[in-house]
């Protein structure tokens, strides 16, 4: 590894498979724990892609936790909790991290942000997101405004399924601001299903399948070549579906 390549914040996970109780049960049963080795991540992108239930938030969760996050989600100063206790995957992950400490970070968690967004108001910084109370704003909008006015750069964000609230325009827009985060030295972790947001150029995509976590060009993703052959031929590919 080059000294350029260590200037990331969060370099590997690795599963430590002796503190592994048995393969037989969740979490580490699920394909993307039971083969994981050394996770490699890139300095900039790392995207987690696979069908629903493969394991995406299981893994993100445990990397955010042992990172210091709430396992909840926001920054590693938010110690609130409303639901049940997380997976014990995080006590058998190794995080290595690269020598730059990161200032700032944010752990987003799309069926959670809205007790994110409480936490954030009673902790009286609501005004700096754009003026507007976050609970007055939609889904998307108050995802948006944390992103444009809470993340500073110089941070590690892992962030499950931003796109969920987000209409292919925000999401073009997401790029943007990822994009401008990144040239602050920022780094991010994305299990999405966005065939918009895992275009990023500078990035790596994990594929989740039954051999676990592979890497796998943007254009041989599952969910771009849906999505291409669908918008390819909507009426075509609907007779199919539909006959
Ligand atoms: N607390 C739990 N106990 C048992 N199984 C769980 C638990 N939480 C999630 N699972 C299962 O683990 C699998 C992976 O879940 P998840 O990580 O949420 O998948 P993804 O985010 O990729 O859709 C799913 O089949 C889910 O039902
Ligand atoms: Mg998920």
């Amino acid at each position: 590894m080059s000294s350029l390549d260590a200037e990331h914040y969060l370099l590997d996970v690795k599963l430590r498979r002796d503190r592994v109780p048995s393969f037989d049960v969740y979490p580490f049963c699920l394909p993307a724990v039971k083969n994981l080795g050394t996770l490699k991540l890139h300095p900039k992108v790392t995207f987690i892609v696979g069908e629903n239930g493969s394991g995406k938030s299981t893994l993100l969760e445990a990397i955010a936790t042992s990172w210091g996050f709430n396992p909840e989600g926001g920054t590693k100063n938010f110690n609130f909790g409303t639901r049940r206790s997380h997976s014990e995957l995080h006590e058998a992950l190794t995080l290595v991290k690269g020598i730059k400490r990161a200032k700032d970070g944010f752990f987003l968690r799309a069926e959670s942000f809205f007790n994110v967004a409480t936490e954030i108001e009673n902790l009286g910084v609501g005004d700096s997101y754009g003026g507007r109370s976050l609970h007055e704003q939609s889904h998307g909008e108050s995802f948006f405004a944390v992103m444009t006015n809470r993340f500073g750069g110089n941070g590690l964000y892992i962030l499950d399924e931003p796109e969920a609230a987000l209409s292919p325009s925000r999401q073009l827009a997401m790029l943007v601001r990822m994009h401008e985060l990144i040239a602050k030295n920022s780094q991010f972790i994305i299990a999405t299903h966005s065939p918009i947001l895992m275009a990023y150029p500078d990035a790596d995509i994990y594929q989740i399948g039954e051999s676990g976590l592979v890497r796998t060009a943007y254009e041989e993703t599952e969910h771009f070549l849906v999505t291409k052959a669908f918008l390819g031929n909507p009426k075509r590919q609907l007779a199919l579906l539909l006959e």
